[in-house]
């Protein structure tokens, strides 16, 4: 049965989307209409890939939540499917916050989600209370479940918080046939726990036990926990509010974290050896992985920081767009992130420059645009003499360019999008430490109109921010260095999809 409000958002969504094309991008994950944030249910199902989004159609601000629907078969090309699901249950009534789905054996697809609901306190505040609620369908419409909430207050320690328990992410484990789910809460020192519970069916919950805590060292409430093993060790993702800055791992504000470890499935505990950001950029959180078929472990992220959410053009239609999905390794105890292999299919005309000799600002036939997938290697002209700095410059024009400079010498790389278009004073430049490697470095670059991710040296540090450009003109690019010079090989695709 699809109630009324399901029904308004998914005709709002079909009068308005077409008007909104314009503003997209041609390969990342945008919004029907209106606003989204968090990926939600990244997940196959009956083949293909589905992902859900947490949506507000109504406008380029975050409401009530719903969840958006698209799916794909490879990634890059996806397709629109009707909103799937709105705050119309008693359990949900003021959103549908974030979780995750996976397929039933019987082939119907499952989605777990955070119910939320307001409660006036007789003092006159207003408390969010959060549970983790079903619904399930056939991969377009989906039935709340009957006894939602399956997951409350009464099922969890007395010491966590049934304010913030939210986002759910749930997997089934083959080798012992059950379920499990990783849910983000807030201990008594209120600061994030990562809560683990079981289910032989799915619908039927236990507590099992907090799998990692933040006790007050990254960040305040830990958010959108995801669990995994990978290349032999275990993996927890999850997205800190209110981070301190440590040097230049981490950054004030809403960030993201990989912690590296192992697990005990006997005892179920997971002990954490090695703690890394996600991402060294700007507009990046909340990333959700699937396992897909062949065995890749393959994540995607909401490619905003609520912090500049306010910071857009007056009169956009639609607010907020996905990363590029990262397939995910583990090498030297560090998460390896590298754009899923099906950009390949999708690259146009190749130009391709061998031993270039960067000395000054140096612009190359061939290599400009907006919509491209360009690897740069650099290498010192000779061991004896480092330069002092190395730079890309991107979307460039008369007055605008993205900047991406590597320092040898201090092994970090800045981004910089100070002349981007925007005229919001929020953050534009960030600087990240790459591995030293004698002044030799490899740089990938994804751009998709007002997007750039960045991956360096085969993933090691991915970089992810926006663009506050008003067009696709600002579309050169060159190369520049100071204090010496370096050879640069270069390999540059055109992104077409038809
Ligand atoms: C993270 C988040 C989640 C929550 C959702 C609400 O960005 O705050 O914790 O479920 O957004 O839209």
């Amino acid at each position: 049965m699809i109630s009324e409000k399901l029904q308004k958002a998914r005709d709002f969504e079909a009068q308005y989307q077409k008007y909104a094309d314009e503003e997209r991008p041609l390969f990342h994950v945008t919004g029907g209409i209106g606003w989204i944030n968090d990926p939600n249910g990244f997940s196959v199902y009956k083949g293909e890939y589905h992902l859900f989004f947490q949506y507000h159609p109504y406008d380029t601000v975050w409401g009530p939540m719903h969840w958006g629907h698209v799916k794909t078969k490879d990634f890059i090309k996806w397709e629109r499917l009707p909103v799937a699901l709105a705050p119309d249950a008693e359990a949900d009534r003021n959103g549908c916050f974030s979780g995750s789905a996976l397929e039933l054996p019987d082939g119907r697809q499952l989605l777990m989600y955070t119910g939320v609901y307001h409660v006036r306190r007789t003092d006159g505040i207003r408390e969010e209370f959060q549970h983790q609620c079903l619904a399930i369908g056939d991969g377009i419409d989906y039935e709340k479940y009957e006894d939602n909430p399956v997951l409350d207050a009464s099922d969890i320690p007395d010491d966590a918080s049934p304010l913030d328990f939210r986002d759910p992410k749930i997997w089934y484990d083959e080798e012992e046939n059950m379920y499990y789910v990783v849910v983000g809460n807030r201990a008594a020192d209120g600061s994030g726990s990562i809560l683990l519970f079981e289910s032989s069916d799915a619908f039927h919950w236990n507590f099992v036990s907090v799998l990692d805590a933040c006790y007050n060292d990254y960040g305040r409430m830990w958010e959108c926990p995801d669990f995994f093993p990978l290349d032999g060790k275990q993996v927890l993702i999850t997205s800190p509010q209110e981070m301190k800055p440590v040097g230049l791992e981490f950054h004030a504000g809403y960030g993201t974290v990989a912690l590296l470890g192992s697990y005990d499935k006997e005892s179920r505990r997971f002990t954490r050896k090695h703690v890394q950001a996600i991402d060294y950029g700007i507009d990046f959180y909340a990333p959700q992985t699937l396992l897909a078929p062949d065995g890749r472990r393959i994540m995607i992220a909401w490619m905003q920081n609520w912090t500049t959410t306010g910071c857009k053009k007056q009169n956009c239609r639609i607010m907020g767009s996905m990363t590029l999905p990262r397939e995910l390794t583990i090498k030297n105890n560090r998460l390896i992130q590298n754009p899923v292999r099906e950009l390949a299919n999708y690259h146009g005309r190749k130009v391709f420059y061998e031993n270039v000799l960067i000395n000054k600002e140096v612009n190359l036939n061939g290599i400009r645009g907006r919509h491209i997938d360009m690897t740069v290697d650099i290498r010192p002209v000779d061991d004896r003499s480092l330069y002092s700095w190395f730079k890309l410059n991107l979307a460039k024009d008369g007055e605008h360019c993205a900047v991406i400079r590597y320092k040898p010498n201090c092994n970090t790389v800045r981004i910089d999008r100070t002349r981007c278009g925007s005229s919001f004073d929020i953050v534009h430049v960030r600087d990240f430490l790459v591995r030293p490697s004698g002044g030799k470095i490899r740089l990938r670059v994804v751009m998709d109109g007002n997007s750039v991710e960045i991956f360096v040296n085969d993933g090691e540090q991915a970089a992810t921010f926006l663009l506050y450009l008003d067009d696709l003109r600002a579309d050169c690019i060159s190369f520049e260095t100071e204090g010496g010079s370096v050879f640069m090989d270069i390999e540059k695709y055109d992104i077409v999809i038809d």
